[in-house]
């Protein structure tokens, strides 16, 4: 699936305008690793280049929370009130639960009440998805505004007692806003695809409808990642390619135009053997994993964020963002860099952000607080107060004629006496 940039209606364009990552605090390195595995500092560097991760030691640390803070770092660039955002897209392999969508605790924690919220599930090619969808709602006029968030705590799902996954993976998050523009560029081009023959390649088994939770699929680890590395390694070093070329094409772009390509962080020797073969030099490609390792969903944006700290984008600059994973899944956009990428953000502003985000924090609360007490008034049959209230008083309907003010006061004693009982 693609879409590229000849079709684009209306002269809307969809830039990325705010960007920022959120990182746990507790470094893991190899070493340590090894006194848990049989694995060697040496073995994890030569044939990944890890050399640490980050993982959520802190258990109020989730998807969510680092999701949370990663997009109001995005938003600060962008220099967007959340109330400004039209749709949340989170892209993960490690949501906080099958449903409510992770997007949607995100929404709430950043206090953005104008958008909508869903989670996208496409593995590590899932915040370049997510960049599609973006463009897509853009140029169709159904928002100005996106936010694409790739978040993780694959740390949770993992076997720490499986070398051949453990070493891999980190946590962590990265976040975008994706704007609607009049000016020419931003995401020029995307490809999206997938090989479902490969799903048992790189699956969770157990947790989903297919195989629900059970002691024995507990006591099997059913519950953790199972990947067939080699079989993901020769998929992934071809579809990079694939996906880049086709791209560039539809983006009217050669190779030699390339300024920066953003991989997926997964495995340096996937990363090098895709770019020789595209005939990329190593200065063309941006690097991180050294430090993070795989953090799937988030590794794009976490090094996107990354790459602009270093100044290693400016406007007008042409990049390739490109990325695999389970499913089997994969993605690239090409993009035309629109925006400054020096910010300077004024005390006054960040002040008002603050205050936006801890009315928002009230607000959830009110609501929660609210909800509540309107379920303490449902009776056990399931009749709100307002329907037994009407039965009583002789089938009125409650808000055609609301009974006096004593009666209700009854009635809501005669609760509190059967809650009691
Ligand atoms: N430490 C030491 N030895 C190890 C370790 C380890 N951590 N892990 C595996 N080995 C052993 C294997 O058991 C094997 O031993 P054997 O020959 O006695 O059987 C040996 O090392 C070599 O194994 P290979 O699989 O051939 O190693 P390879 O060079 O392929 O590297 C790796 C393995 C790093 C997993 C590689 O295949 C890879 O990176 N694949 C892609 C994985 C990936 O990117 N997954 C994420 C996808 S994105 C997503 O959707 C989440």
């Amino acid at each position: 699936m693609s879409l590229d940039a000849g079709m684009m209606p209306f002269g809307r364009y969809a830039h990325i305008v705010g960007w920022g990552k959120a990182i746990p605090d507790r470094v893991v390195t190899n070493d340590e690793l090894a006194q848990i595995v049989d694995t060697s500092d040496e073995w994890i560097r030569t044939r990944t280049g890890i050399r640490q991760r980050h993982i959520a030691v802190d258990p109020n640390e989730t998807t969510a929370t680092l999701g949370a803070k990663a997009a109001r770092a995005a938003l600060d660039t962008a220099n967007l009130p959340s109330s400004k955002v039209d749709m949340i897209i989170c892209a993960t392999s490690s949501p906080e639960h099958t449903f409510p969508a992770t997007a949607c605790i995100i929404q709430d924690l950043i206090g953005a009440t104008n958008a909508g919220a869903f989670d996208l599930s496409a593995a590590c090619s899932g915040f370049v998805y997510g960049l599609g969808m973006a463009k897509g709602l853009i140029a169709s006029g159904q928002a100005d505004n996106v936010l694409v968030i790739g978040a993780e705590t694959l740390s949770r799902i993992v076997d720490w007692s499986d070398r051949n996954t453990c070493v891999l993976f980190g946590d962590g998050a990265g976040a975008v806003v994706v704007q609607a523009s009049a000016v020419p560029g931003g995401i020029l081009s995307t490809e999206m695809g997938c090989d479902g023959s490969g799903a048992d390649v790189l699956i969770l088994p157990a947790g989903g409808s297919k195989m629900p939770a059970t002691l024995e699929t507990v006591a099997s680890g059913q519950h953790f990642v199972k990947m067939n590395g080699r079989a993901v390694f020769r998929f992934a070093t071809r579809v990079m390619t694939d996906a880049t070329r086709k791209v560039l094409d539809r983006a009217g772009l050669r190779v030699e135009d390339v300024d920066l390509v953003i991989p997926h962080q997964a495995n340096e020797r996937i990363i090098a053997s895709s770019m020789r073969q595209l005939g990329l030099s190593e200065d063309k490609v941006f690097m991180n994993l050294q430090h993070y390792g795989n953090t799937s969903t988030a590794s794009i944006p976490i090094a996107l964020t990354e790459a602009i700290e270093q100044d290693r984008i400016k406007p007008h600059d042409k990049i390739v963002m490109v990325g695999f994973g389970a499913g089997l899944t994969w993605a690239g956009a090409a993009i035309e860099w629109g925006v400054p990428t020096e910010r300077e953000t004024s005390f006054w502003q960040t002040s008002q952000r603050t205050a936006a985000y801890n009315l928002a924090r009230a607000r959830s609360q009110l609501l929660r607080i609210s909800r509540r007490l309107e379920s303490s008034l449902v009776s056990e049959d399931g009749a709100s107060l307002a329907e037994r209230m009407s039965k009583r008083f002789g089938g009125r309907k409650p808000e055609e004629d609301a009974p006096p003010a004593e009666a209700e006061q009854e009635l809501l004693e005669e609760r509190s006496g059967e809650e009691e009982a």
